[in-house]
């Protein structure tokens, strides 16, 4: 919610990187510094220090970030001269992170300048989150500028979420902490924020009395890719429900707040999250589809199902899709459907909400069956909004006899739309999530991230759903690669007198 004029360079920073090999360290966090750099929002004189296993020198770490850059076509392939300059940033200390020497050497490194702020960007399996984080406190490295940023998932359940959060406040006040969750730095998100609350002309129909019902939707076409091993322990739920598809709802569902700063905002998205109506066996089963794709066709080829995929055990019955319905119990929202799903291996690869409004109390024109207004705000691959409204198709003559004999006209509406597309209207080129992020955390702006208590509510919601998974209840619901999921999930909607977007 803050606009990227209002960014502050700080005198100096040493980003370490928990993970400086790793895949997030690669797809992500490199291409992010890198797009900051160029953008020439990266504070001067900091370091970027990549902490792995791998025994090797500046030298070497700067030449395997530099084959990152290779294989980048177009304007953000950086010449070799831009490339130089990024590198000399790029520092590299071997670790063991069970190891408290290794610590010491990190601290060694780090007081060879004292930067105005350390970032700690733990990277890593979370089973490695309290390690790390204990030892840095051993090694007396969370000093007051020390801010820590940890990467989803943060624990598989509500205990290990806990046990977490636990550990990292014994060391670090809840101010240093930045939990990240990529979807809210994502400018379409922040367009959210400012649609919502910098604009009054939505505020009066945000309510139950004008809207019917609200679809998140975070679909992808990909499948599991090289994650099987990973994936197949957190699945759909924990790995996109939790986090992403939650702080959606949050922004969609949550009272404005008193102001733009970062406890205002965490405050609200926590009540929407403590609103969430509590399951029962009966809502357990038939508000909750769990699926898993099995062979079929994306973007026009042969792929494998889910239990085919590399990493992947033989008869996994972990979900890689999930559609739910819940309710918000707040006067705002009370008996105002929300359903959410996301699935990978879907149709398409897109993300949106669409608020469906209700219809006219009574109408007088001819309209498409079902048809009425709806606001549609396009995550990606788009970022835009689409306002249905429904305007006149065409004029047909009627003898109206049964108004006196006269003589009126029955306009037949027929469905239009407003389009604004925020790329063309700001160009694409715009920052990116986790540039976006990781400028946060070195400015100590904490308005984008996750606070603990925000984060346990969402595990303690979603945990009676892994429950009773566990308990062997809803196995997956197989759909084949390439469509849009369950057919459960359209029939869950149906029930309740709705249809998906792409059904309507
Ligand atoms: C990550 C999940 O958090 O988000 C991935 O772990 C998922 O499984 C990704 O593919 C989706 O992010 P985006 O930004 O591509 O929608």
């Amino acid at each position: 919610m803050q606009s990227t004029t209002d960014i502050v360079k700080p005198a100096g920073f040493d980003l370490i990187l928990f993970g400086g090999t790793g895949d997030l360290a690669w797809r992500k966090l490199m291409p992010a510094l890198f797009q900051a750099f160029r953008h020439g929002s990266l504070p001067e004189g900091g370091r970027i220090i990549g902490v792995a296993r791998d025994d090797l020198s500046d030298a070497q770490y700067r030449s395997l970030i530099a084959s990152r850059f290779r294989d980048v076509e177009g304007p953000k392939q950086p010449s070799a001269a831009e490339f130089d300059r990024f590198a000399a940033l790029l520092h590299y200390v071997r670790m063991d992170l069970s190891k408290a020497e290794d610590y010491q050497r990190l601290a060694a490194t780090l007081a060879e300048r004292q930067a105005a702020t350390v970032v700690m960007y733990v990277a890593t399996a979370p089973g490695l989150f309290t390690t790390v984080v204990e030892q840095l406190a051993a090694a007396g490295l969370n000093t007051p500028h020390t801010r820590v940023v940890l990467e989803k998932p943060l624990g598989h359940d509500l205990e290990s979420n806990r046990a977490i959060n636990e550990s990292v406040a014994r060391v670090f006040g809840e101010r240093q902490v930045f939990r990240i969750d990529h979807y809210l730095g994502k400018p379409s998100v922040q367009n959210l924020f400012a649609l919502r609350f910098g604009n009054a002309l939505f505020e009066p129909l945000w309510r139950r009395e004008t809207i019917a019902n609200i679809q998140i939707t975070i679909a992808e076409d990909l499948g599991v890719e090289k994650r099987g091993n990973f994936y197949d322990s957190t699945g759909a739920l924990r790995d996109m429900v939790q986090n992403h598809a939650l702080q959606l709802l949050c922004a969609i569902a949550m009272e404005p707040p008193i102001n733009a700063h970062a406890d205002a905002i965490r405050d609200e998205k926590l009540k929407v999250l403590r609103s969430l109506k509590a399951w029962t066996p009966e809502t357990l089963s038939q508000h909750v589809i769990r699926g898993q794709y099995s062979a079929g066709n994306s973007g026009g080829k042969a792929v494998p199902g889910y239990l085919q995929e590399a990493g992947v055990p033989a008869g996994s019955s972990t979900e890689t899709y999930v559609a739910l319905r819940t309710e918000i119990e707040n006067w705002r929202w009370a008996g105002v459907p929300f359903y959410i799903r996301t699935g990978k291996r879907l149709a398409s690869r897109e993300a949106h909400i669409v608020v469906n409004f209700r219809p006219t109390p009574h109408p007088i024109f001819k309209a498409p069956i079902g048809a009425a207004n709806k606001l549609v705000i396009n995550l990606q691959p788009r970022d835009g909004l689409e306002l249905h409204l429904l305007a006149e198709g065409q004029a047909q003559r009627n003898t109206g006899a049964h108004l006196g004999g006269s003589s009126v006209a029955t306009q037949t509406l027929a469905p239009v739309q407003l389009d604004l597309d925020f790329d063309k209207r700001f160009g694409n080129e715009r920052v990116g999530a986790y540039e976006r992020l990781l400028l946060d955390v070195i400015d100590g702006r904490l308005n984008l991230f996750v606070r603990s208590d925000e984060q346990e509510e969402a595990w303690h919601w979603v945990q009676p759903i892994l429950e009773n998974w566990d308990a062997g209840f809803a196995p997956p619901r197989p759909y084949a690669a390439g469509t849009w999921g369950p057919s459960a999930a359209s029939a869950m909607i149906a029930r309740d007198g709705h249809c998906w977007s792409e059904e309507a």
